[in-house]
């Protein structure tokens, strides 16, 4: 069973050693290799047995490794990498060489994020090499946002996960794709589409998937529970009558008919950024408390409830 504990020295050493490792970041919790070891990469994908077309974020410190990394870099990419790094955000570039294509599952392109939490930057700033990272959740399921998430699901395949608390964020990062010079967000996330567009003037529509998926986070059913999730109006799960092991995943006044062992809110206060934080970790804890059925109501369509509405789409299947 993997060991949870604040040891950076180790888990530079368990990297070094060509080991997969639970990292936190500011989004969610991810499992970690060097990016170009080609041993490691292949366990990433065999422990969380995910696809090998579905390719992989490379994590870093330093514009010297976008540098490395990318053959071409736009400039509304300096501008966001400038803006938002570190922090939720990941670029996907035009690679350079030395990507391994197992990283990229063989596309032309390279996903990059410099993630904010200290103590996965520590662990970065020991290392020579990129880490490959995904959310550290077995494929399709909902992405963990604690050390104690990761070693429920993939703690018998690891042997550490380095504890930086619950993460912030809670969701995981925006994806933004580029064609030519004009940005495009590939997956809502951590950074909203206002903070983008404040930065570089404008977002233009996603082009159309050909074949694979752009993004597989875009995958209908990716990030489900197993409980059944059936999304509402406000209005209609007001109206709902209580049933007996049936949960509600609300945000705002709390339901007068549901009593509070099976209603969850995501924040009373209608605050965007603490249902993100909440999201996931409730979604983990209905899904655990064995109900029947969950109902959920939609977010304000705005900033952070975009991504929020996304995950929450996924989940009841809608795609
Ligand atoms: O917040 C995050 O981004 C977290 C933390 C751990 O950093 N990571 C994360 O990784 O969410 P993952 O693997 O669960 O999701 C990454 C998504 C996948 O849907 C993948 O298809 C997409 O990024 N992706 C990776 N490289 C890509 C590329 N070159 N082009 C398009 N999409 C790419
Ligand atoms: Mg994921």
């Amino acid at each position: 069973m993997a060991e949870i504990g604040s040891q950076v020295g180790h888990v530079v050493a368990l990297l070094r050693a060509g080991e997969c490792v639970g990292l936190p970041t500011e989004t969610v919790y991810g499992l970690a290799a060097n990016a170009f070891h080609t041993r490691a990469v292949t366990q990433i994908f065999e422990i969380k047995r995910r696809p090998h077309f579905d390719p992989l974020i490379l994590h870093i410190h330093s514009s010297r490794q976008m540098l490395d990394l990318t053959s071409h870099i736009p400039n509304d990419a300096v501008l966001l990498a400038q803006a938002f790094w570190p922090g939720p955000l990941t670029l996907v570039l035009p690679r350079s060489s030395q990507v391994p294509d197992l990283v990229t599952s063989g596309l032309d392109s390279v996903a990059l994020r410099m993630p904010a939490h200290p103590l996965t930057r520590q662990v970065l700033q020991k290392l020579t090499f990129p880490l490959a990272m995904p959310s550290a959740n077995p494929f399709g399921y909902i992405s963990p946002t604690t050390a104690k998430h990761v070693q429920e699901q993939l703690g018998d395949k690891i042997p550490y996960i380095l504890d930086g608390g619950p993460s912030e964020v809670g969701i995981e990062s925006t994806i933004v794709g580029f064609d030519g010079n004009n940005a495009y967000i590939l997956r809502p996330g951590g950074i909203t589409e206002q903070q983008i567009v404040s930065v570089i003037g404008r977002l233009v529509p996603q082009p159309e998937a050909t074949g694979t998926p752009l993004a597989p986070g875009q995958l209908k059913s990716h990030y489900a529970p197993r409980t059944p999730l059936t999304m509402l109006t406000r209005a209609k799960v007001e109206a709902l009558e209580y049933e007996r092991r049936t949960a509600v995943l609300v945000f705002g006044a709390p339901l007068t008919q549901y009593p509070h062992t099976e209603q969850f809110n995501l924040s009373p206060s209608e605050n965007l950024a603490e249902a993100a934080h909440n999201l996931f970790a409730f979604m983990r804890t209905l899904d655990q408390a064995g109900f029947r059925q969950i109902y959920a109501h939609w977010l304000p369509e705005t900033g952070l409830g975009i991504p929020i509405n996304d995950r929450l789409k996924r989940a009841a299947g809608l795609g």
